[in-house]
């Protein structure tokens, strides 16, 4: 029995992945050629959240095709950015299984894991946990040795700082001390002169849609994003030139500008400088945008722009109207 219903998840993997292909006529194109990436790309990188690991084969097998897909890719990824919500209740068998679908692939040189809130929970709600839990499977799956659930690290030169809650609840919650810490990573990164990526579950308050896309029937304005320290926190981020803060948390489906006036938001929020990323859920099927699951957003950097592409990696084609060319100042 359990062999069948193994099997019968693994279809639904399969089922779902191959829906992809057939909402392309309503939402945009796609194609399976390669990209065009330049010699001269210094960084290039595979960006997804919300995978939602619990102990379902669909789930596993999702991930899995995502994961061969980035391991197989044209160009090898110098990293992979997942950026929270790694499981669904932050439960140590959701890790274990996390842990198993990674131990088959090498998708990327590097692995950048974010903690969303969904990873803050343990069966026990005990916070203290799950940050234990946290920090054993980012040696486990990443190799990376961390104190805390916000770190720093450089690839290929470049800064990626890693924010985390310090609490558990839907909301983050920053310390003093982890935005005091934000500001001085940023002004240490700012001196290369390169672009510094941010990563945090939590988008800003009232970007992207929120707090309309964040879905309540009575929305109260900081839902979806940040919380309370959303605004201190936009204020460190936009001190800084050419900064990218990736992010998750909504489960938007990918827009462009010209889906705006019917979505009312957009993937890629852009004043020049600062740049506001927020990803679809990779495991879940969206209600609003680009509905598809397996998808991310894929980044080429080079010396005077960055060329934001989507992805299907669960389908392995590009989605070719979610393409942004962000010039650098
Ligand atoms: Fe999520």
């Amino acid at each position: 029995m359990t062999g069948f219903i193994a099997f019968i998840k693994g279809l639904v993997a399969v089922i779902m992945s191959v829906l992809n292909f057939f909402f392309w006529p309503v939402f945009g194109d796609f194609t399976a050629a390669t990209t065009p990436l330049k010699e001269d790309c210094r960084l290039n990188f595979a960006a997804i959240s919300d995978i939602h690991m619990k102990d379902e084969t669909a789930r596993r097998d999702m991930l899995a095709f995502g994961l061969q897909d980035m391991e197989n890719s044209q160009h090898s990824l110098d990293a992979l950015i997942c950026a929270g919500d790694l499981t669904d209740h932050g439960e140590k068998e959701e890790w274990e299984m996390l842990a198993e679908a990674f131990s088959g692939y090498t998708p990327a040189e590097n692995i950048i894991l974010t903690q969303g809130n969904h990873d803050t929970w343990t069966g026990d709600d005990d916070y203290a946990l799950s940050v234990k839990h946290f920090i054993e499977y980012n040696e486990v799956i990443a190799g990376r040795e961390i104190e805390k659930v916000y770190y720093s690290t450089k690839i290929n030169g470049y800064t990626f700082i890693v924010m985390g809650s310090e609490s558990d609840h839907t909301y983050a919650v920053f310390s003093q001390e982890q935005i005091d810490w934000l500001d001085k990573e940023m002004e240490t990164a700012s001196k290369d002169g390169l672009p510094i990526f941010v990563i945090s579950h939590w988008p800003i308050n009232e970007s992207h849609g929120l707090p309309v896309t964040w879905g309540d029937d009575e929305p109260e304005p900081d839902d979806g994003g940040m919380g309370d320290q959303s605004a201190q926190v936009e204020e460190v981020l936009k001190k800084y030139e050419n900064v990218f803060l990736i992010s998750g948390h909504i489960h938007n489906g990918l827009t462009n500008e010209s889906q705006e006036d019917v979505y009312d938001y957009v993937s890629v929020e852009s004043d020049g400088s600062f740049h506001s990323v927020n990803l679809p859920s990779y495991m879940y099927l969206s209600i609003r945008g680009r509905i598809a699951n397996g998808t991310g957003l894929n980044f080429e950097v080079y010396d005077d722009e960055v060329v934001i592409r989507a992805r299907s990696y669960s389908a392995g084609v590009w989605y070719t109207d979610y393409n942004y060319t962000i010039e650098l100042v």
